[in-house]
């Protein structure tokens, strides 16, 4: 019961560029946004509406969605933490927002300085706000054992792993509140086939299961086995980032989000359309790859890059 179709988002230039240390300039963001609006991707994520001193990386959010705004029927969420991102969000041209939960407490704190109840009753003020101005809003919610993806602070403390019904009451919430899609996280890869599927059948008895995405990253390399079973699942929205670019500095050994490219190629081998052409996503990933010095950590872009 594989889908025919997967929807990718595209994270690179939000989730994968927000923890680089140097700066990337702003220019090199806008670039990268237009190369991967000609691939074919229908969404891309292209910064975050976040305070500076949090994620300093992003600070040019303004400038990179002004430049970006008329890329035409493409969606770009940005990410939203309170009314005042939503607003500049609005103001710089944003026609889609996405606000991100946790359900872990530790996670939330880290995070977005507060827990996931004050959370939930911020995003209830976004959520309204965006309403008035008929914006969608995409919700996030991390899980896994050490969820610390957002990582701005060291801070964060080790708990058990999240039960599926911590997260499917997160999920829930953020559906009734009216996200139009919950993309979900293991945020720092600790996940497997094993842990993906109580989690996702808990959540599907919840939200129904075309409003959610999945969201891994590739810490044990596990990140396709994950996407694979949760397509067996029913899922058909996946959530990866051009040259596995992304990561955590502060959670040990934790590794990029799973390679769009790599994503496309598993899709494109199983015979599921994604409208993402591989040729173009990969000049897309060489691109950034050769402004961040650094090889992909894409297997398809090394193994095609070699022939
Ligand atoms: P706070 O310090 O509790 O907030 O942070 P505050 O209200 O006290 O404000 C502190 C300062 O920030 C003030 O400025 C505010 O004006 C300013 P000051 O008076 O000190 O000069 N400020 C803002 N500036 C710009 N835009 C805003 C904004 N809000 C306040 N929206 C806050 C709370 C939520 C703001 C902060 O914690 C924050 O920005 N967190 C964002 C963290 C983040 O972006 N994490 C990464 C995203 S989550 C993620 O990556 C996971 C995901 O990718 C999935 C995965 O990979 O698994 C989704
Ligand atoms: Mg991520």
């Amino acid at each position: 019961c594989i889908p025919k179709f997967v929807k990718i988002v595209e994270v690179g230039p939000r989730d994968g560029l927000q923890n680089e240390k140097n700066i990337v300039p702003t220019a090199v963001k806008i670039e990268l946004i237009h190369r991967l609006a000609s691939t074919g991707l229908s969404v891309i994520e292209v910064t975050s509406f976040v305070s500076p001193k949090w994620v300093p990386q992003l600070a040019d959010a303004k400038d990179v969605m002004q430049a970006v705004n008329n890329l035409g029927s493409i969606r770009m969420p940005v990410l939203t933490p309170n009314l005042k991102g939503f607003e500049a969000a609005v103001a710089a041209g944003a026609r889609e927002v996405a606000v991100f939960a946790s359900a872990s407490e530790s996670f939330s704190k880290s995070n977005i300085n507060c827990s996931i109840e004050e959370s939930l009753a911020r995003y209830q003020a976004v959520i309204r706000a965006a309403k008035q101005l008929s914006i969608p809003v995409r919700g996030w919610q991390g899980q896994g054992q050490i969820p610390v993806v957002g990582c701005m602070k060291v801070s964060y403390h080790i708990k058990g792993p999240i039960p599926p019904s911590k997260v499917a009451y997160v999920a829930k919430e953020l559906h009734d509140m009216g996200c139009f899609e919950i993309s979900l996280g293991d945020t720092i890869g600790v996940g497997t086939p094993g842990s993906v599927v109580p989690m996702l059948l808990a959540v599907m008895a919840v939200v129904p299961i075309e409003k959610l995405a999945v969201h891994f990253h590739d810490t044990y390399g596990q990140s396709l086995p994950n996407i694979l079973v949760s397509l067996q699942m029913g899922i058909s929205i996946v959530d990866s980032s051009v040259g596995g670019l992304g990561g955590c500095p502060y959670a040990k050994g934790a590794s990029g989000n799973v390679a769009t490219e790599d994503v496309v190629y598993m899709l494109n081998g199983i015979g599921v359309k994604t409208n993402v052409d591989i040729g173009k996503l990969l000049l897309a990933g060489d691109f950034i790859s050769s402004y961040l010095e650094r090889p992909s950590t894409s297997k398809t872009a090394i193994a095609l890059n070699r022939v």
